[in-house]
């Protein structure tokens, strides 16, 4: 298991270039005192506003995502940002397969697993988000969804790009305004069957290595739970962490927590 904490944002298609560089910054300010060392901040914003994110992130030492990427390095594929258009502003982390990609645009595991090898190739750090539906849930097909996204989105990955791939737990049914969060038993035993899949896929030492992020509702109130629950390495947030004060304010109670007990 990893012993740093990784606790991130994805802003969606909120925020543009000023408020996303106000945002950084008031981060940065109000994360001084952590240690990078223990803990790593990531933000993932809009597009539009990742060349001006790039130098406030630098400062704030938050590790900048895009939100999704296209599959080729260059070609006719109107609307889509290569993964060389990323490296240009100064990416680090690219965000794949989220749901409401899976759910709103069609995107497929194979998709996602085009776009996992192609992050990776790129050198980039591949941030995979998997999870189940409701309607699967109900059918009690939680595990066969997980394995079948991490089976076929992780095809092909090699054993020297492993150490830049993170997985993100995310159920469907827990994520947004309508979703309610998992609680930690559940999301406990869904990180590890995740694990466990990536032993088969990686091998034991390999599997460890991988961060998995429980995302979904996360918010003040049950972020300390989830985070002491084994298997559970970092926390992936959306709206909890959208301004700066709640969301350091969630990075200080955690941290302490994820250090007890991991
Ligand atoms: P939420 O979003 O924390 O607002 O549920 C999580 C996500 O979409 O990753």
């Amino acid at each position: 298991m990893a012993h740093k904490l990784y606790i991130g944002t994805n802003t969606k298609m909120y925020k543009g270039i000023s408020e996303t560089c106000a945002y950084l910054s008031a981060l940065g300010e109000l994360t001084a005192d952590i240690d990078r060392n223990e803990c790593e901040i990531f933000v993932i914003p809009s597009f539009t506003t990742l060349e001006s994110a790039y130098r406030q992130a630098q400062k704030a030492q938050v590790r900048l995502g895009g939100q999704n990427m296209g599959w080729e390095a260059a070609g006719q594929y109107t609307g889509e940002i290569s993964p060389l258009m990323l490296r240009e502003v100064g990416v680090e982390i690219v965000q794949i397969g989220h749901s409401e990609r899976r759910q709103v645009f069609y995107e497929d595991d194979e998709m996602e697993n085009r776009k996992v090898l192609c992050a990776l190739q790129h050198g980039f750090t591949a941030l995979l988000c998997i999870g189940e539906t409701e309607k699967q849930k109900n059918f009690s097909l939680s595990g066969e969804v997980l394995r079948t996204q991490l089976k076929v989105g992780l095809q092909g990955v090699e054993p020297q790009d492993i150490c830049r791939l993170w997985i993100a737990y995310e159920p469907v049914w827990a994520i947004g305004v309508n979703g309610k969060p998992a609680g930690k038993e559940y999301a406990s035993q869904m990180h590890l069957l995740i694990r466990k899949t990536l032993e088969e896929l990686f091998g034991r030492q390999a599997a460890k290595q991988i961060p998995i992020l429980y995302g979904g509702s996360v918010n003040r109130q049950n972020a300390d739970d989830l985070i002491c629950m084994p298997d559970i390495d970092g926390l992936f947030i959306g709206r909890s962490a959208w301004d700066a004060e709640p969301f350091s304010e969630i990075i200080h109670h955690v941290l302490p927590h994820f250090q007890k007990c991991k």
